[in-house]
C-alpha cells in the first residue's frame, strides 16, 4: 500500500508539478570587458527571453537544450553549463547527489556567443527551481544566484549580464571592486530606437577572453591604464548622450570609438572588424562588438526601420544571422536596486 501512494505521489509530481522562469537576453552598449574592472557600463535587455521548465522526475540532472543556435554553441557551452547548474544547486541548498531534475530550455532568445545567452539561462533556470521547490525568492536573490552560475561561464564575471537578465531594461552598473555590492540603476530614454545584432557565427569562449584581458592588463599598465581611463570616460559621456540630450549621432560616435578601445584591448577579431565596417557602410550611426569580443555578435545603432533594415539585409546578403531588436523598449523591473555579492 505504501509502495501504492509512493508511486502515486511521484506520478502526481510528474504530471502536475512543474517550474517555469525566464531571463531576458541583453545587449551590452558601452564598456564590456572594462566592466569587469570596475569601470560603468550600459546594458540594454532584448525582448528575446530564454524559457526554462523544471521537472523533479527520473534520477540526476538532465538537461534539453532545445534552443535554437549558432552551430555549436550548446556543445562548445555543455561543460560549462553543467558546473553552472550545480553551482547554482549548491547556493540554493538542493543536494546534488539526491536530486532528480529534468531542465528544458528553449524561447527565442537564440544562442549566440555575446548577447548574454547563458546567464539569461541561468537566471530562468534558477527561477524555475525556485518555483518548482516553492522557494518565493525575491529578483534579488535570483540575481545572486545568477551571478554564481555566471562563473562558470566567464570566470570572474562583472555581474552586468545576469542583472540585465533578472531585471530587463536599460541599465547603467558598476561592479564593486572591494567585493560590496555592486549598484545599478535603470535608464530611461526619450524613445525606444532600432538596433540590430549581427552574429560572426564564431563561437567564443568569454571566460578566456576575460581572462586574457586581465592577463594583458597586468603585464601592460603603461598601455591598459590610459585605455581604460578613457573608457571611463566615454561611458559617461554616452550616459548623457543616452538620457539627456538623446543625441544619437553622438552615441553612434561614442559607440564607433568604444569599439577601438575594444580592438585596442585585443577583444575583437576580423569577423567582427567586417560586420562593423559594413554596417557603417550601409549607414549604421555606430557600431561595435558587443560582450565578450572574439567572435560572437556586434550592434549597430540604426535609428527608424528603414535604415535598420538595409544594414540588416546587407549582413544576411553575405551569410551573416542578425536579429531586429529595439533599446529602451522595457521599463527596468526594480530601479537603484543593488546586488550581486562576490
Ligand atoms: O559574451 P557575454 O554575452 O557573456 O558578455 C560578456 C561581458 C563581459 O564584460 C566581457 C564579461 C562580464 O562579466 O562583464
Amino acid at each position: 500500500m505504501t509502495h501504492l501512494f509512493k508511486f502515486l505521489e511521484l506520478y502526481f509530481i510528474w504530471v502536475f508539478s512543474m517550474g517555469r522562469g525566464s531571463g531576458f537576453g541583453k545587449v551590452i552598449l558601452f564598456g564590456e570587458h572594462f566592466v569587469v574592472h570596475g569601470v560603468p557600463g550600459i546594458v540594454s535587455a532584448i525582448d528575446l527571453t530564454v524559457d526554462v521548465e523544471v521537472k523533479r522526475v527520473g534520477e540526476g540532472i538532465h538537461v534539453r537544450d532545445e534552443r535554437k543556435g549558432a552551430r555549436g554553441y550548446a556543445e562548445r557551452k555543455r561543460t560549462q553549463q553543467k558546473e553552472s547548474i550545480e553551482r547554482m544547486l549548491k547556493i540554493m541548498g538542493i543536494d546534488l547527489e539526491e536530486a532528480s531534475l529534468e531542465i528544458w530550455l528553449g524561447g527565442n532568445l537564440p544562442g549566440f556567443s555575446g548577447i548574454g545567452a547563458s546567464a539569461a539561462s541561468s537566471v530562468a533556470i534558477a527561477r524555475a527551481i525556485a518555483e518548482e521547490f516553492e522557494m518565493n525568492l525575491s529578483d534579488e536573490r535570483i540575481n545572486e544566484i545568477a551571478y554564481e552560475a555566471e562563473k562558470a561561464y566567464a570566470g570572474t564575471p562583472s555581474g552586468i549580464d545576469n542583472t540585465a537578465a533578472t531585471y530587463g531594461g536599460l541599465i547603467w552598473f558598476r561592479k564593486n571592486l572591494s567585493g560590496g555590492p555592486n549598484t545599478f540603476e535603470g535608464l530611461n530614454m526619450k524613445e525606444p530606437v532600432e538596433i540590430i545584432i549581427g552574429n560572426t557565427g564564431v563561437v567564443a569562449d568569454t571566460k578566456e577572453m576575460v581572462a586574457g584581458v586581465a592577463e594583458r592588463k597586468k603585464k601592460n599598465p603603461e598601455k591598459y591604464d590610459p585605455l581604460f581611463n578613457q573608457a571611463e570616460s566615454l561611458v559617461f559621456e554616452a550616459r548623457k548622450a543616452l538620457e539627456e540630450e538623446f543625441d544619437l549621432r553622438k552615441v553612434g560616435r561614442l559607440m564607433n570609438e568604444n569599439h577601438s578601445l575594444l580592438q585596442d584591448v585585443e577583444v575583437s577579431c576580423k569577423e567582427l572588424d567586417y560586420l562593423v565596417n559594413l554596417a557603417r557602410e550601409q549607414g549604421a550611426f555606430g557600431a561595435k562588438l558587443t560582450g565578450g569580443g572574439g567572435g560572437g555578435c556586434m550592434v549597430a545603432l540604426t535609428p527608424e526601420k528603414e535604415l535598420q533594415e538595409a544594414v540588416a539585409t546587407a549582413m544576411e546578403k553575405e551569410g551573416f544571422k542578425v536579429l531586429r531588436t529595439k533599446i529602451g523598449v522595457q521599463k527596468i523591473r526594480k530601479i537603484s536596486l543593488i546586488s550581486n555579492k562576490k
